[in-house]
């Protein structure tokens, strides 16, 4: 693979980052989530590189960043009755729509070979001033190797993905922290279905519209073959094996760290951080004890707790209730710890 400069590119440089994105170069950018991997939707070989640089898979298809709802309908066959109604709701947002496409309007390898293509339009002023003036809709996976834990910050892109693509968009930490909610609006005859949590959630979605939205959590956990292909493959996971700890759990889990001598790093709220200091390696605490705090924080803080010179045996993370933004929060937790929970 060459090797490429990666340019820091601040928001006043957003022109030259546009210029590349449009040449077919491959442009890292901030979004209200996390930072995406963009590329040129219609050049298949920036297409390509996109799966190349990060080591995904072939199989699973990407999102395509828009900067209007209008664009989407160029290109998609049959619109739901609700996709509307949810883009004028939530966009710009962390909402994703995947709708049945003309596919062969993108480069082939966008679709991974399904009927459909998923769609955008994310709240970062930065990265929708990049998408007008490139004038092309982008490819935007998190940019981040793949199964690694998504990037929130410039330095997490650089440190994964340094040499290998063009430039990054700098625009400071990400708002949300995780991936934005994936729905299911690809067959008009179907009322939409959540593929992945994220930040809009299936309650907020039925109260603000009045319609019914379907969840299948325990589906998309465990099916082998998952309506959106993303959800299979071991995710978001740092090198060091990490543990999810329940609340009424910390005293036997702090208390197991001591008897085996471990070398623990501890990922929680304030409260529990404060707690543990003692008789821990290393804390990363979210900023506060709210359930966004803790998204925000869970992806940055595995990545400061997985760093090298820590060496530490375990990364022990707060368990937090599965209900709202809490279930993007525990799904995406759930597969960083291969599902495993400290027994006590
Ligand atoms: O918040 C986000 O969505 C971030 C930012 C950068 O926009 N992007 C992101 O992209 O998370 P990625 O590629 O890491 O995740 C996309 C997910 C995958 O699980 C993929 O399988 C699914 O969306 N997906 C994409 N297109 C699909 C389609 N046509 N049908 C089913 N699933 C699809
Ligand atoms: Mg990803």
């Amino acid at each position: 693979m060459e090797i490429k400069e990666t340019k820091h590119w601040t928001v006043d440089e957003i022109g030259e980052a546009a210029q590349k994105l449009k040449k077919g170069g491959l442009v890292a950018f901030p979004t209200e989530t996390v930072y995406g991997l963009g590329a040129n939707a219609m050049n298949s070989d920036a297409v390509s590189g996109v799966f190349d640089v990060k080591g995904r898979p072939h199989d699973n298809p990407l999102i395509v960043h828009v900067n209007s709802f209008e664009q989407v309908k160029d290109y998609v066959v049959a619109l739901h009755p609700y996709a509307q109604k949810l883009a004028d709701t939530y966009w710009p947002g962390p909402l994703t729509l995947i709708c049945q496409t003309k596919t062969d309007l993108f480069a082939k390898e966008v679709s991974a070979g399904l009927p459909s293509v998923s769609f955008r339009m994310p709240d970062n002023e930065a990265t929708l001033m990049l998408l007008k003036k490139a004038g092309v809709p982008a490819v935007g996976p998190s940019a981040n190797t793949s199964g690694k834990p998504s990037p929130t910050t410039y330095e997490h892109v650089y440190h994964d993905l340094q040499g290998k693509i063009d430039g990054i968009l700098d625009d400071g930490a990400t708002k949300i922290g995780v991936e934005s909610t994936v729905i299911d609006v690809s067959d008009p005859e179907q009322n939409p279905m959540i593929l992945r949590p994220g930040a809009i959630t299936k309650e907020q979605i039925q109260q603000d519209l009045g319609i019914e939205v379907s969840y299948d959590k325990h589906l998309l956990e465990t099916s082998e073959t998952p309506k959106s292909p993303g959800m299979k493959y071991k995710h978001y996971s740092p090198d060091t094996k990490v543990l999810m700890v329940k609340k009424q759990d910390w005293p036997a889990a702090v208390h197991w760290v001591k008897e085996n001598n471990l070398c623990a790093g501890v990922l929680a709220g304030p409260r529990i951080c404060d707690e543990v200091r003692a008789n821990t390696a290393a804390t990363f605490s979210y900023s506060d004890d709210s359930m966004l705090a803790a998204t925000r924080g869970l992806y940055a803080g595995m990545r400061a707790l997985d760093e090298g010179q820590l060496s530490l045996d375990v990364i022990l993370v707060a368990v937090l209730p599965e209900e709202g933004l809490g279930l993007a929060y525990m799904n995406r937790l759930k597969k960083a710890a291969a599902q495993k929970y400290f027994e006590g």
